[in-house]
């Protein structure tokens, strides 16, 4: 791996103290779940971007940080690290093992590079742009599945859910038409899964910049292919995604193109 990036060396650092905030309360958040889940989870969520940002901050103070429970810090505008220090918060709350840290850094609009680690899979997903996507330190690669039926495919879904049923339609969509469909429920994890060849393809709604940005890189490294959900280019900003291994990616769009869309997927 490319240990001699030192952008890429800083966000693996940071990804693993983050990641030993989330095992350290793991524990407690189990033990005292009655009491107060969001309480503690919103804790470990401050806690670990804490850490993250203080060492930001220390490393590369011109550049500018957006991070999902402290928003954004200004600095220079050339580069800046999108921070999502609990990604899965639900799963975690439950200790669910599917979340994870999620960091990346943009220079002008264009992730650089990206880590999302997944402490308790003991996993770490690195990328850095034109080098290559790695677990472990070991490269990956997207899966060479070559069709929808063939393909296990996820999706997730913003709590909006519960009251507007948005994505509903396509998941059942999928549901007929490929292999199988899972809602892993951690959007930064299910793209490193579509970069390591476990899924196929992944699509969703209404997700910030921070869920998307480092997975994003780790799909294009790893051999596949990330636009929105209509096939056009890539923004992290875009809130939408689709991500696949590139051989069924247009069998994917074609699905959600043809899905009633019943609901404004742009509206959080
Ligand atoms: P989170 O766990 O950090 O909230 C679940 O399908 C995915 O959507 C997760 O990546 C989750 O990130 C994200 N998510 C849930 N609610 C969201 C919201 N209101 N805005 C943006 N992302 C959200
Ligand atoms: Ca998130």
């Amino acid at each position: 791996m490319n240990a001699m990036n030192p952008f890429l060396e800083a966000a693996i650092a940071m990804c693993e103290e983050a990641g030993a905030i989330h095992a350290r309360y793991l524990h407690q958040e189990q033990v005292i779940s009655e009491k107060g889940v969001g309480d503690l989870v919103t804790e470990v969520d401050r806690r670990a971007e804490a850490a993250i940002i203080e060492r930001l901050r220390a490393l590369f103070p011109d550049h500018a940080i957006l991070a999902e429970e402290s928003g954004r810090h200004a600095a220079g505008e050339d580069y800046i690290w999108y921070v999502d220090p609990l990604d899965g918060t639900t799963n975690y709350a439950h200790g669910f093992p599917a979340f994870c840290v999620s960091i990346a850094l943009l220079h002008r609009g264009r992730v650089e590079v990206a880590a999302v680690h997944a402490v308790a899979l003991g996993e770490l997903f690195t990328a850095a742009r034109g080098e290559g996507a790695w677990r472990n330190g070991r490269p990956i690669r997207v899966s060479r599945v070559p069709d929808i039926a063939r393909s296990l495919v996820a999706t997730g879904f913003s709590p909006s859910v519960r009251e507007d049923g948005h994505n509903i339609a396509e998941f059942v969509a999928f549901l007929h038409r490929a292999q199988a469909v899972r809602r892993p429920g951690s959007a930064a994890l299910d793209l490193a899964f579509v970069a390591c060849g476990r899924l196929d393809g992944f699509w969703e709604y209404r997700l910030a910049p921070w869920d998307v940005a480092a997975g994003s890189l780790l799909v294009t490294e790893a051999g596949g292919v990330v636009t929105q959900i209509d096939g056009t280019a890539f923004d992290p900003a875009g809130r939408a995604i689709l991500a696949s291994n590139g051989l069924v990616h247009e069998e994917m769009r074609q699905v959600l193109a043809t899905t009633p869309n019943r609901h404004p997927h742009t509206v959080s």
